[in-house]
């Protein structure tokens, strides 16, 4: 028998939590392995994990694809450019976005040999502990065991199913069969009015599917500021996107060609909706499957995540947690900060998470993003807080570019006027955030902003003059 390789630390998973994490431990002189089992057509690795497979990577590029789609019919006209015979090769569009998917999966594999990380294509599993070494089972191509002083799991999560509503990704569609949908269908359904529901209710909106999303609870957006929800709610009406709130779902019967979902409103009445097609955007589960956590005795929560501390730290012996598979936000970006950290700590440094700075962004048109702080919040907690907003339809580059809709808005602290939280609905708003973020983890208040100076005419602008808002200063409104 061959001789089992010893790793310093060994990842399994390598979505952005993993592959991160790995990357980290090489740089810092770990002898390092990462096990990835999923796997692209023709057998071939496909590392990135829900991220780059079927997650973000993927809906950006069909979100800038049917933006470019939605400017050529509606936006470009005011410019004086006239389009005719506009159509949408939704074959192109989706063999586009599996190249990408492509390249950023082979820019990993990259990654892994530039930093000495070892790849191992296969499930990885727990098979015990001999010494101080963890014994993990690598089942692929060739099975083998390998031996780790360190584990880090990062294996993320699967999309949550309504009970008794099997995803079969023709009719009934998980985020992967969102992502794939071969021809727009006429009438889309999608319960779950959340990151995704919006997100590839908007794709498939702008190709021109009739979309109507249902959503369990009474409010839109709950996790978002109360203004920038309602701003949201209010461009989605006006783009023709059906949000209907307070929904319970009876029963989805699935059909050769339909589903029908049987429902009650908010004031009671029974519904029945008919769609071509049924996208089911209700959150995600951490995903454990075959993990071999009952083999070694590893703590899950009641809700099946992998019970961590504040340094991701899990009930057993140098075996860390990261990611989706664990409490916090499922976010690639929340991922990769968590394996970052997690490789430092291993390696003897002291690293740290602020959950207080990890921004969200919804990649709608507008865009939605925030950090830190809502205003709901603030109250129920008793602070005192001061805002300042500022609307695009007052900043010029915004005009230049026919994108006026929304604002942005800082939250400051009364006393001190540090930055609580950044909120902002409007173009670019990705990008924008990160200045928020940034003034946010140094402390910054609000005058520190709003004495930055920004390049005109930018965007970035009306993040200046929302920081003068809060002192009733602005310069432009
Ligand atoms: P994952 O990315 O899920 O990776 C886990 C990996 O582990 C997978 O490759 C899996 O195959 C592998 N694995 C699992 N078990 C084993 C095992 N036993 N052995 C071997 N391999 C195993 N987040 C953002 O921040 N921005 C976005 O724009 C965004 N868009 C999204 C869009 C959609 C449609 C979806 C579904 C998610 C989106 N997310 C976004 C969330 C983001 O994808 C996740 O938060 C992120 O992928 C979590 O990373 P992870 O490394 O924890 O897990
Ligand atoms: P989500 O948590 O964002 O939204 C789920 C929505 O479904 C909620 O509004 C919830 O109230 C509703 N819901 C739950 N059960 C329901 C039911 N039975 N009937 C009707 N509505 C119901 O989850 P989503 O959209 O599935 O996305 C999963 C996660 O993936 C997100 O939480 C996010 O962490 C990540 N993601 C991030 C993106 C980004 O950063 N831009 C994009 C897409 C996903």
């Amino acid at each position: 028998m061959p001789d089992t390789q010893a790793f310093d630390v060994v990842v399994i998973g390598g979505g952005p939590g993993g592959y991160v994490a790995a990357i980290r431990a090489a740089q810092l002189g770990l002898a390092t392995a990462c096990i990835d089992e999923w796997t692209r057509e023709g057998g071939k690795p496909a590392l990135g994990g829900t991220c780059t497979n079927v997650g973000c990577i993927p809906s950006k590029a069909l979100l800038q694809s049917t933006e470019n789609y939605e400017h050529a019919g509606h936006a470009f006209a005011e410019h004086g450019i006239e389009v005719s015979g506009l159509s949408m090769d939704v074959g192109k569009m989706l063999a586009r976005k599996a190249k990408i998917v492509g390249q950023n999966n082979d820019g990993i594999a990259y990654l892994f040999r530039k930093n000495k990380v070892s790849f191992f294509h296969g499930h990885g599993a727990f098979a015990g502990r001999e010494g101080d070494l963890w014994q993990i089972r690598v089942e692929g191509a060739k099975p083998e065991t390998i031996a780790a002083k360190h584990v880090i799991i990062a294996t993320g999560s699967a999309p949550r199913a309504l009970p008794g509503v099997p995803f079969d990704n023709v009719r009934v569609l998980d985020n992967g069969g969102a992502l794939a949908i071969p021809d727009v269908p006429k009438r889309l359904g999608v319960i779950g009015a959340g990151v995704i529901g919006l997100e590839m209710g908007s794709v498939w909106r702008r190709l021109g599917s009739d979309v109507t999303i249902l959503e369990a609870l009474p409010q839109f957006l709950g996790a978002a500021d109360e203004a920038v929800a309602k701003e949201a709610a209010r461009l989605f009406a006006k783009q023709g996107l059906a949000i209907v709130l307070g929904v319970k779902t009876d029963k989805v019967k699935v059909g050769k060609n339909d589903v029908t979902v049987e429902y009650t409103g908010e004031n009671g009445a029974r519904e029945t909706a008919k769609f071509d097609r049924l996208i089911v955007s209700i959150g995600r589960v951490p995903y454990t499957a075959g993990l071999g956590a009952d083999t070694v005795g590893l703590k899950l929560d009641v809700r099946g995540f992998v019970e961590v501390d504040d340094a991701c730290r899990t009930n057993l012996a140098d075996v860390y947690a990261i990611g989706d598979v664990v409490r916090g936000p499922m976010l690639a970006h929340k991922a990769e900060e968590e394996g970052v950290a997690v490789a430092e700590r291993i390696a003897g440094q002291h690293a740290h998470v602020d959950f207080n700075t990890i921004p969200w962004v919804i990649y709608t048109w507008p865009e939605i993003a925030w950090v830190g702080k809502t205003e709901q919040q603030l109250k129920q907690e008793g602070v005192a807080y001061r805002t300042g907003s500022f609307p695009y339809s007052a900043n010029g580059r915004a005009r230049a570019l026919g994108e006026t809709s929304g604002f942005l808005k800082f939250i400051a602290d009364a006393a001190t006027d540090r930055i609580l939280g950044m909120h902002v609905i409007g173009p670019w708003a990705s990008e924008l955030i990160a200045e928020g973020v940034m003034a946010m983890e140094f402390g910054a208040s609000s005058e520190d902003v709003a004495r930055i100076v920004h390049a005109h005419p930018t965007l970035s602008e009306a993040t200046k003059e929302a920081a003068l808002a809060v002192d009733k200063r602005t310069l432009n409104l």
